[in-house]
């Protein structure tokens, strides 16, 4: 079990931690090995079904291992995503994968990471409930295809989009919850957004306490780092 003081010093409450050599971030999109994954990634890039392609520079599919036992659900591009293709590279992104990192979880190495919305809203407005109605599909398959241990939702948006609830994150995180989809049935823990975190660092803490309980429904987390 992590200990809380090794938590606290990742997410910034203590000493910085800075990513070990070999836990950076893969730099393309070679990870979308699997050959549905890669059809569902261009049917994204040439998606129309909602006004946000017109604004888009591009579409951002998702970052990681497509076999991954863990997968994390955020809202949507911001600037920076919608500039490199890939979810969560700038800073709450790398409040993300620092936090991740705390309970033995990379991109590289274990992890899968997509967004509700594969498209940027303009000047980072919310997701409207048409756009995420249009995207959602493209995320339940990405669900069905990982087929991951469990899954973190960070935000309202992941969280309202995939339990199917209007609460706040607040009421929610915390516990453990069920993506139902398609014959699956996946724990699924609602936490903070990492840019809410940026915002509100006085509730790192409770972050951290969702984490520890995310890490107790993935078996490869407890020991090594690879899917059993
Ligand atoms: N916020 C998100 O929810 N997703 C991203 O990819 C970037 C910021």
């Amino acid at each position: 079990m992590v200990d809380r003081s090794t938590l606290f010093e990742a997410m910034g409450l203590g000493p910085v931690w800075t990513l070990r050599q070999g836990d950076a971030r893969p730099t393309d999109s070679s990870v979308m090995g699997n050959v549905d994954l890669a059809e569902l990634q261009q049917q994204v890039e040439t998606c129309q079904a909602c006004g946000l392609c017109k604004s888009r520079q591009q579409t951002v599919f998702a970052d990681g291992q497509t076999n991954a036992p863990l997968m994390v659900v955020g809202e949507a591009p911001g600037a920076e995503e919608d500039a490199t293709g890939l979810p969560f590279v700038g800073r709450a992104g790398q409040l993300l994968d620092r936090m991740l990192l705390a309970v033995g979880a990379t991109r590289s190495s274990n992890t899968y990471i997509a967004n509700v919305l594969k498209c940027r809203p303009p000047g980072n407005r919310d997701p409207e409930p048409s756009e995420i109605e249009q995207c959602l599909p493209y995320l339940h398959q990405q669900i069905q295809q990982v087929a991951p241990q469990a899954i973190l939702l960070v935000g309202r948006f992941a969280m309202q989009a995939l339990l199917r609830t209007d609460q706040a994150v607040g009421k929610l995180r915390g516990q453990v919850h069920w993506v139902e989809l398609a014959g699956l049935r996946i724990p699924a823990v609602a936490t903070y957004h990492p840019a809410y975190l940026l915002r509100r660092p006085e509730e790192k803490s409770k972050a951290w306490d969702d984490l520890l309980l995310l890490k107790q429904q993935v078996e490869c987390l407890q020991g090594g780092l690879r899917r059993s």
